[in-house]
C-alpha cells in the first residue's frame, strides 16, 4: 500500500507512520528524518538544509525531491511505502505523481491527521527524542518517573532525551504558517483525485490508530 499521511506539525505524522510500519510492512519515508540525519552529517546537502529547518521554512523543493526519488528508488519500497512530511507545497505533489507514475506506482491513499492549534502547541512542546535509538515520546502524556525506568533498546541504559531544535516557540509559530499557506492546498488536491481521507487525530493515540485503519483501502 502507497500511502500519504498529511497533517500539521505535531499532528501525529511520525507517531501513526511507526505504528503502520509494524501493521502493514511497509518502510515509512519520512523527508524530516531524512533531512535531520543530512544535517547532524554535516553533507554539503545537509549544510544546504539546516538554515531554512532552523528558521521553520520549508527546504527547497530540488533537495527534497532528489532525497525523495533516491529512497523510492530503494528495494524495500516496491511493496508500498508511507510517506510522512511529503509532499508539502503543490510543486511537491505534482513532481511526486509524475514520478509515481513513471515508476508505475501510484498512490492508494492520502490521509489527513485534523488537530486543532492548541493541541499541536502542546504537544510539540512535549515532545522529545532519544538521542540514540531515535524513540519519540511526550513529557506531558508519560511520566517522567516512567522514562526514567524505560530502557533504550540500543544502550539499554534510559533514553537520552533532547527537544528539536526547531520545537522552540517561534520555529513552531512559522512552521504552523508555512503549514497552513504551503501545505493545507493539498487538502483539496487530494480531494480532488479522489484519493483523501480525513480523520480526526485527537485523544490517544491507539484510538487514532484504529481511526486510521478503518480508513485505510482494503
Ligand atoms: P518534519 O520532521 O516533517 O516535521 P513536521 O511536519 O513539522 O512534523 P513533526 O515531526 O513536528 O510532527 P508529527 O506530525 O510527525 O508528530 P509526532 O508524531 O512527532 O519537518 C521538519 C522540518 O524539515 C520542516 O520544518 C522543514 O524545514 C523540513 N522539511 C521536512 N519535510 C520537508 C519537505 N517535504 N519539503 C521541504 N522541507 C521539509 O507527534 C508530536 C508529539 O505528539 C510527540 O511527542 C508524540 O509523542 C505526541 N503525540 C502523537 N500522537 C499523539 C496523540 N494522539 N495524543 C497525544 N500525543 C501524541
Amino acid at each position: 500500500m502507497r500511502i500519504v499521511l498529511l497533517g500539521a506539525p505535531g499532528s501525529g505524522k511520525g507517531t501513526q507512520s511507526q505504528r503502520l510500519v509494524e501493521q502493514q510492512r511497509i518502510p515509512q519515508v519520512s523527508t524530516g528524518d531524512l533531512l535531520r540525519a543530512a544535517v547532524a552529517q554535516g553533507t554539503p546537502l545537509g549544510v544546504q538544509a539546516k538554515e531554512a529547518m532552523t528558521a521553520g521554512r520549508l527546504v527547497e523543493d530540488s533537495i527534497v525531491l532528489g532525497m525523495i526519488r533516491e529512497r523510492l528508488g530503494e528495494p524495500d519500497t516496491g511493496c508500498g511505502f508511507i510517506l510522512d512530511g511529503f509532499p508539502r507545497n503543490l510543486a511537491q505533489a505534482r513532481a511526486l505523481d509524475t514520478l509515481l507514475q513513471q515508476i508505475g506506482q501510484p498512490l492508494d491513499v492520502v490521509v489527513q491527521l485534523k488537530v486543532d492549534y492548541a493541541e499541536l502547541s502542546r504537544r510539540i512542546a512535549g515532545r522529545r527524542t532519544c538521542s540514540d535509538c531515535g524513540r519519540v515520546v511526550n513529557l506531558l502524556t508519560t511520566p517522567r518517573e516512567a522514562l526514567e525506568q524505560e530502557r533504550c533498546p540500543t544502550t539499554g541504559k534510559p533514553h537520552r532525551l533532547f527537544q528539536r531544535p526547531d520545537d522552540n516557540q517561534a520555529t513552531v509559530a512559522e512552521r504552523l504558517r508555512v503549514y497552513d499557506q504551503q501545505t493545507s492546498p493539498l487538502i483539496e488536491y487530494y480531494a480532488g483525485q479522489g484519493l483523501l481521507r480525513s480523520i480526526d487525530a485527537q485523544g490517544d493515540v491507539a484510538e487514532v490508530s484504529r481511526r486510521l485503519e478503518a480508513v485505510l483501502p482494503r
